[in-house]
C-alpha cells in the first residue's frame, strides 16, 4: 500500500489529463504516478476532440502528452492548450527522442519531458512543474500588487500635491487679504489718532511715526510671505513672467547672474503645467544655491514638438552620476515625480567643473493628474475623502488660479497698499 503524498503547494488531488493512445503505456504511467505516492485523478484521451472537450470541461492541473498519435500530435495539443491555458504545465511522456526534438519541445513551451523507459522521473517532474507554476502565479500576483500599490502611491502623491498647493493658495490669500487689511486699518487709525494729538506733544508724534514705519515694514513682510507661498504673477501673468520674476529674486538674493529666455508667446498655459514647471524651477534654484557654487545660471523655456521644455544650466561644480541616481536624493525625486505626474520627465546631467543641467520635458496635452475619479478618491486616506470631494466640486467650474484671482480682489477692499496685486508689488514683477 502506497502512502499518498500531498505537498504544501498542492492542497488537493492533482488532476491530470493524459493524451495517450496506447492503453498499455497509459497503465504504466498511471502505475508510475501511484508508485511515486502522488494523490491524483487521471483522465486519458486519445483524440483532438476529446482533448479539447476535457480541457474545457474539467481543466487539469497538469497535462501529460505523448509525442505522436494517429491524426493528432503532442505539439498541436500543446499549442492548442497554450492558447487558453498558458500557465498549465505540459510534460511530454515519450519513447526515445532525438536531441533536436527535445529542444524543439522545450522551445515551444513544454515544461519538461520524461522518457517512457525512465518513468521513475515522472512524479518528480510533475511536482517540479507544479511548484514552478505556483511560483509563477505567486510572482505575478506580487507584481500585480506592487503595480497597484505604485499606482495608489502616485494617486496619493497627486492628491497631496494638490492639497498642498491649494493650502498655499488659501494661506497666501488669507495672509495677503486679512493681515493686509488689518494692517492698513491700523495705519489709518494711527493716522487718525496722530492728527488729533496736539502739535506740541512731539514725543507722541515721534512714537506715531515710528509705529507707522513699523506697520509699513510689516506690510512688506506680509507681501513677501504671501508671494513666497504662491506668487500671484504665476496665476495673473503666466509661467514666463513667473520664471523671470523668480530668477530676478534669486539674482537679487544670491548675486548669481540668472538669465531667462523663452519663445513662448501665450502668457498663460495650463494651470497644472504652470505649477509643475514653477515648483521644479524653484527646487532647481534652491539646489544651485545650496550645492552648485555657480556664478551664472541660464534658463530657457520653449515649446518643442508638443512638449514644453525647461532647460536650466548652471556653471557650478557639476552634479555627479552617483548624486543623480542616489535614491536618497529626495529633492530630485520630488522634481521627477512632479514631471511624471503630467506624463513628463526630467533629465539631469553634470560635468565636473562645468556645471549641471536640468532638462524638464512635459507634454502640453497631458492627462489630468487630478484625483477626480471615484477610485482615486477612495484610494485617498479615509479621513480626507470628504475634503477631496468637497474640493473637487468647485474645481470643475473654476480653476484654482481663477478662484485665487477672484478671491484676492474683493470689491471695496480696504487694504489700499495691498489692493490690485499687479501694482502692489506683491509679485514684484520685473
Ligand atoms: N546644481 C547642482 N550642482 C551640484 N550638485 C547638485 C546640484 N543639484 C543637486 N546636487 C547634488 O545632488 C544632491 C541631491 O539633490 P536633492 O535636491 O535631491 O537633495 P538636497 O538638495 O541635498 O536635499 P533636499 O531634499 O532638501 O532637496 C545634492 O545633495 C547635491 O549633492
Ligand atoms: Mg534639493
Amino acid at each position: 500500500m502506497h502512502q499518498k503524498v500531498t505537498f504544501s503547494f498542492v492542497k488537493k488531488e492533482i488532476r491530470i489529463l493524459m493524451l495517450e493512445d496506447n492503453v498499455a503505456d497509459a497503465e504504466l504511467i498511471r502505475f508510475a504516478l501511484r508508485e511515486g505516492g502522488l494523490l491524483f485523478s487521471l483522465k486519458r484521451v486519445d483524440s483532438k476532440t476529446a482533448f479539447l472537450k476535457e480541457l474545457d470541461t474539467n481543466t487539469p492541473d497538469v497535462i501529460l502528452l505523448d509525442y505522436a498519435l494517429p491524426g493528432f500530435d503532442g505539439f498541436s495539443a500543446l499549442s492548442l492548450a497554450q492558447q487558453h491555458y498558458p500557465d498549465l504545465p505540459f510534460i511530454f511522456v515519450t519513447g526515445t527522442l532525438g536531441e533536436e526534438v527535445v529542444i524543439e519541445m522545450l522551445k515551444s513551451g513544454a515544461t519538461d519531458y520524461v522518457l517512457k523507459t525512465r518513468l521513475s522521473r515522472l512524479v518528480p517532474a510533475v511536482l517540479r512543474a507544479l511548484r514552478e507554476k505556483e511560483d509563477r502565479l505567486q510572482r505575478r500576483k506580487t507584481e500585480e500588487q506592487l503595480r497597484k500599490s505604485h499606482q495608489q502611491l502616485r494617486a496619493l502623491s497627486v492628491y497631496l500635491q494638490h492639497i498642498r498647493e491649494d493650502e498655499r493658495i488659501r494661506i497666501s490669500r488669507q495672509v495677503h487679504d486679512e493681515l493686509g487689511q488689518s494692517l492698513t486699518g491700523l495705519k489709518m487709525d494711527l493716522y487718525w489718532l496722530s492728527s488729533r494729538v496736539p502739535k506740541q506733544l512731539r514725543e507722541l508724534h515721534d512714537k506715531a511715526k515710528s509705529m507707522s514705519h513699523h506697520i509699513d515694514t510689516t506690510i512688506q513682510t506680509v507681501r513677501r510671505i504671501s508671494t513666497e507661498l504662491r506668487p500671484g504673477i504665476l496665476d495673473d501673468l503666466g509661467l514666463v513672467a513667473a520664471l523671470e520674476w523668480q530668477a530676478h529674486e534669486f539674482q537679487k538674493r544670491t548675486g548669481i547672474h540668472c538669465l531667462v529666455t523663452s519663445d513662448i508667446k501665450a502668457a498663460i498655459l495650463d494651470e497644472d503645467l504652470n505649477t509643475a514647471f514653477f515648483r521644479i524651477f524653484q527646487e532647481t534654484l534652491t539646489n544651485i544655491i545650496r550645492h552648485a557654487e555657480a556664478t551664472k545660471v541660464t534658463v530657457h523655456l520653449q515649446k518643442q514638438r508638443g512638449h514644453l521644455t525647461l532647460h536650466v544650466h548652471d556653471n557650478g561644480r557639476g552634479i555627479t552620476e552617483a548624486q543623480i541616481t542616489n535614491t536618497k536624493s529626495i529633492g530630485l525625486l520630488g522634481m521627477r515625480e512632479r514631471a511624471a505626474l503630467l506624463g513628463g520627465k526630467i533629465t539631469i546631467t553634470g560635468a565636473p567643473g562645468k556645471g549641471t543641467t536640468v532638462l524638464v520635458r512635459i507634454p502640453l496635452t497631458h492627462p489630468s493628474p487630478r484625483p477626480h475619479s471615484k477610485q482615486a478618491a477612495t484610494d485617498a486616506p479615509t479621513s480626507k475623502r470628504n475634503t477631496a470631494r468637497a474640493e473637487e466640486a468647485p474645481r470643475a467650474k473654476t480653476s484654482r488660479a481663477q478662484a485665487h484671482r477672484r478671491k484676492t480682489k474683493p470689491p471695496g477692499q480696504v487694504g489700499r497698499p495691498l489692493r490690485g496685486r499687479r501694482n502692489s508689488g506683491r509679485a514684484q514683477a520685473p
